[in-house]
């Protein structure tokens, strides 16, 4: 009975091995047999490979295809001085008077909370590594859905003395589905809450004075900021983190950075950064000639 145990328990145990062995056989064969990718397909990789950076500039330097790559529209030629960029967006964006007068309206109040800021990586070392250096009169941020990295600049430029103005590029609709997480975000008509929201948590801190939005897709707000003559000394791209929403991004934000300024963006290193972030900086170094630097979850490209 024992001996006969033993046995099948012996037989049981190499034909398993068996099996594993086959399986792990056949793995490898797969493997190694597997067609290599196309070359252009390359950049969907995970991490851009330097191979596959030198085949996409290659392609993307063909004199016939480098327009694809490239924006275009008109930029004014002579900049805005700091202290005109509010007055600019008032007169342009906000028929010249600030949103926040008189704000919040009665039939918002009770719509709104307080405060409710939410954000991911907000306060991270970056902002105030790089406000340090910078020293911005102008600061615009591509993405800010509630405020809480937007705020934190302003609790930064405050601590060290700056006169620094922050524009706060954003559709301020969030995402489809983005109210899952935020069911207390207020929907009227179809119509959610977040820029109201996001204003209110700005007058909570009392930085109406020095945070102004700039409620327009990433696309078209940048483009218009530029053909306004609109400059920044430091731009944060934190808005889609697909490969192309990021690369038009960080494209349309460079035009309008000052000589010696930095743009900097999240995910980098985070489960978001594979959707393309990190792909879109690689190669936007890549094409231009700057050397990437990483703070945290944040990477930075400075042009001096
Ligand atoms: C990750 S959140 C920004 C978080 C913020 N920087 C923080 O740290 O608190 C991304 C924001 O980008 C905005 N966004 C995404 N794509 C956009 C687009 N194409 N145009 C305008 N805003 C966009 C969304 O509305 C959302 O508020
Ligand atoms: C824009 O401002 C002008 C001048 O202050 C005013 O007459 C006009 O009614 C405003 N338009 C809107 C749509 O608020
Ligand atoms: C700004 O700093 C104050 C005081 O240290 C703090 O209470 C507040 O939470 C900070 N605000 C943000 C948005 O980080
Ligand atoms: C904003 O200013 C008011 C009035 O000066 C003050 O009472 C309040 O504490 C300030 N709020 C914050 C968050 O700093």
């Amino acid at each position: 009975m024992i001996q006969r145990n033993k046995l099948s328990i012996a037989k049981l145990f190499t034909q398993t091995t068996a099996i594993v062995i086959l399986l792990l056989l056949s793995f490898a064969l797969g493997y190694y047999s597997r067609p290599s990718p196309p070359h252009l397909l390359q950049i969907s990789q995970e991490t851009t490979t330097p191979a596959a950076a030198a085949s996409v500039s290659r392609i993307a330097n063909l004199p016939t295809q480098l327009e694809n790559f490239r924006v275009t529209t008109h930029c004014s030629t002579s900049p805005v001085p700091p202290h005109l960029v509010f007055p600019t967006i008032l007169d342009r964006v906000f028929n010249g008077s600030s949103p926040f007068t008189k704000f919040p309206p009665r039939h918002l109040r009770s719509s709104l909370k307080q405060k409710r800021v939410k954000g991911w990586g907000s306060n991270g070392a970056v902002f105030e590594n790089l406000i340090k250096r910078v020293k911005p009169r102008v600061i615009v941020e591509v993405g800010t859905f509630l405020g809480a990295s937007a705020l934190h600049m302003v609790n930064v430029t405050r601590k060290l003395g700056l006169q620094t103005q922050i524009l706060c590029l954003d559709d301020f609709r969030g995402w489809p589905g983005f109210r899952d997480r935020f069911k207390d975000i207020n929907m009227i008509n179809g119509d959610v809450q977040l820029l109201a929201q996001f204003m209110q948590n700005v007058v909570y801190f009392n930085a109406s004075g020095s945070v102004l939005p700039v409620p327009f897709s990433t696309g078209s707000g940048l483009e218009k900021l530029c053909e306004w003559g609109i400059t920044a000394d430091l731009i944060e791209i934190d808005a889609g983190h697909d490969f192309i929403s990021a690369w038009g991004d960080i494209n349309r934000a460079y035009r309008i950075l000052k000589p010696g300024g930095v743009i900097f963006g999240h995910d980098y290193f985070t489960a978001a950064d594979n959707r393309g972030v990190r792909r879109a900086v690689n190669l936007f170094a890549e094409l231009n000639n700057l050397k990437i630097h990483t703070d945290g979850q944040h990477w930075v490209l400075a042009t001096s």
